[in-house]
């Protein structure tokens, strides 16, 4: 056992893991009078209407700055803006996101933050997402309070004018799946992050993901209870119509924490809090044991000498469109797919889909980020089961993105094993292909402190929003799956002990 092992990321870890044995203690009934709000209201605060500024012939409205305007509108709505409505059984109304969220909970908020420009006065909005509004409830200059919150990041904060905070109102999802919530939180604001990157892209801005930061200060700063409610990422916006070429500004997106082996014994119900509250950085980022580790590595982390080997060099490109145009319809388009029908997809799809999320500088001829910011990638492998691939036979396969090959590891049709560790879903017995997101935890943590544990859940959201979104353009069916039988996952498939097994992104053909 290593030295981190007792860190309350792997404690925590390790209690929230869902095993046969102990699933049925795990779902305790729904309290539906209790459910939280999933939308923050504001008592006070100037309500400003995003809506004029959805389309450009609205927009000619003779409004000083309307494309600032337009821009932001646009970010906002296909970031996290309202994209479906729904009637319930009971005849309420429940509103889907352009992010997808487990179990349709959207723990995670945005707020703006204006350093005080032309058209944007200085302070604190919070994006009202039912009404595509903004409410500006504070207007005081805070953005040296900002600056100063994210520790060495200043030349980034220098160079933009606005900023993205996301937080988590931890209970809106702890309400259905109490401890091991933290997990969906931190994997939906990463489904939320990747529509960020691409909204910023298709607007004109080049967001910066900051992961480290004095979480206090920004809680603070933006009057966040901190009991109920996080800040979990911060994100510059730098307008690029500003700059003919954008400076090669120095910043560090994942600042370690440190590693807390000192913990209490923790009630279940209070674990997710305990670890939001450690995973913390206070006053100034702490150096952790093995800052270097597995940063530079030229080679993929698991070869097999012997095995089926498939190249995906060869892939065909998504096209988003003109100006971006099957970008925004596909945003606006997605949903995750409630059942397949069990047919294949076809080879060439699902490296497409690889090629898309994996290989990003592919994409920048399209005018799209070529180096999208994760905190802890250098952590995370790609292993995926083959159920219905045409011209790829059944199996296990690990995907090592840097050499762009399939590595076969297991010989065997999954599917009825497939349907049991996705805690019986049928989207896990009919999905042609199930990408599973891992990672090596114990070194996540002896290189970023336990605040690896939100790391490691945001980039695997992060990169489930690119599948999601290229699987719609190639009008495939796609849902993720936060509910698995961890351990067994890795026995059935033949992943590695030690990669801890942190999402699924189920593909295939939707069903009638
Ligand atoms: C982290 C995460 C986990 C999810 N887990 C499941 C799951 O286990 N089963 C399922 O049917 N859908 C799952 N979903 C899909 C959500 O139910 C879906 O996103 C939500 O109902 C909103 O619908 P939409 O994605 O069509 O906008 C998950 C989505 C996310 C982001």
């Amino acid at each position: 056992m290593s030295q981190f092992s007792e860190s309350i990321a792997s404690h925590y870890h390790q209690r929230t893991k869902y095993a046969p044995e102990t699933i049925a203690q795990k779902g305790k009934s729904l309290d539906w009078a209790n459910q939280p709000q999933p939308f923050k209201e504001y008592k006070i605060g100037q309500v400003i209407e995003l809506n004029p500024y959805l389309s450009q012939s609205t927009a000619a409205i003779d409004v000083a700055y309307s494309d600032h305007w337009i821009r932001l509108s646009l970010l906002l709505l296909y970031s996290y803006g309202l994209t479906a409505q729904l009637t319930t059984i009971y005849g309420d109304s429940m509103y889907l996101r352009a992010a997808p969220s487990a179990g349709g909970l959207y723990p995670a908020e945005i707020y703006l933050i204006s350093r005080g420009t032309p058209w944007l006065p200085a302070g604190l909005y919070n994006y009202q997402v039912q009404t595509h509004s903004l409410v500006h409830f504070w207007q005081d200059r805070v953005w040296q309070d900002l600056q100063n919150a994210c520790f060495a990041n200043e030349e980034i904060l220098a160079a933009s004018e606005i900023a993205i905070v996301t937080t988590g109102i931890f209970a809106r999802s702890a309400w259905r799946y109490e401890d091991r919530a933290y997990r969906r939180i931190c994997l939906d604001t990463g489904h939320l992050l990747g529509n960020i990157e691409l909204s910023a892209s298709i607007n004109g801005y080049q967001a910066f993901f900051l992961g480290g930061f004095n979480d206090k200060a920004v809680n603070k700063l933006l009057y966040l209870d901190e009991s109920e409610e996080g800040a979990t990422t911060v994100i510059p916006l730098i307008d690029l119509l500003d700059y003919t070429s954008l400076p090669d500004l120095p910043y560090s997106h994942s600042l370690p924490s440190s590693i807390d082996t000192k913990y209490p014994s923790i009630p279940d119900g209070e674990l997710l809090s305990y670890l939001h509250q450690a995973t913390k950085i206070d006053s100034s980022p702490v150096s952790t044991p093995n800052p270097d580790l597995a940063t530079n590595s030229l080679e993929d982390k698991y070869n097999f000498p012997f095995c089926t080997k498939i190249s995906t060099a060869d892939a065909k490109f998504i096209d988003w469109g003109e100006d971006f145009s099957e970008l925004e319809n596909t945003i606006l388009e997605r949903r995750s797919t409630r059942n397949y029908s069990g047919a294949e997809i076809k080879i060439e799809q699902l490296i497409a889909l690889l090629n898309f999320t994996y290989q990003p500088e592919a994409y920048s001829d399209q005018g799209l980020d070529p180096a999208p910011d994760y905190f802890a990638l250098e952590f995370i492998e790609t292993f995926i089961a083959v159920s219905g691939v045409s011209g790829l036979e059944e199996g296990c396969y690990y995907y090592a993105p840097k050499a762009q090959e399939l590595r076969q590891i297991r010989f065997k049709n999954f599917r009825k094993e497939l349907h049991y560790l996705c805690l019986g879903q049928d989207l896990g017995k009919n999905a042609s292909a199930i990408v599973f997101h891992t990672a090596d935890l114990e070194q996540a943590i002896a290189k970023y402190g336990d605040r690896a544990y939100r790391y490691l859940h945001l980039d695997a959201g992060h990169l489930g929003q690119r599948l999601n979104l290229a699987a719609i353009r190639l009008g495939l069916g796609v849902s993720g799956i936060g509910g698995f039988f961890d351990d067994l996952v890795n026995q059935v498939l033949g992943i590695p002990e030690a990669e801890a097994v942190i999402y699924l992104t189920t593909l295939g053909v939707p069903g009638k």
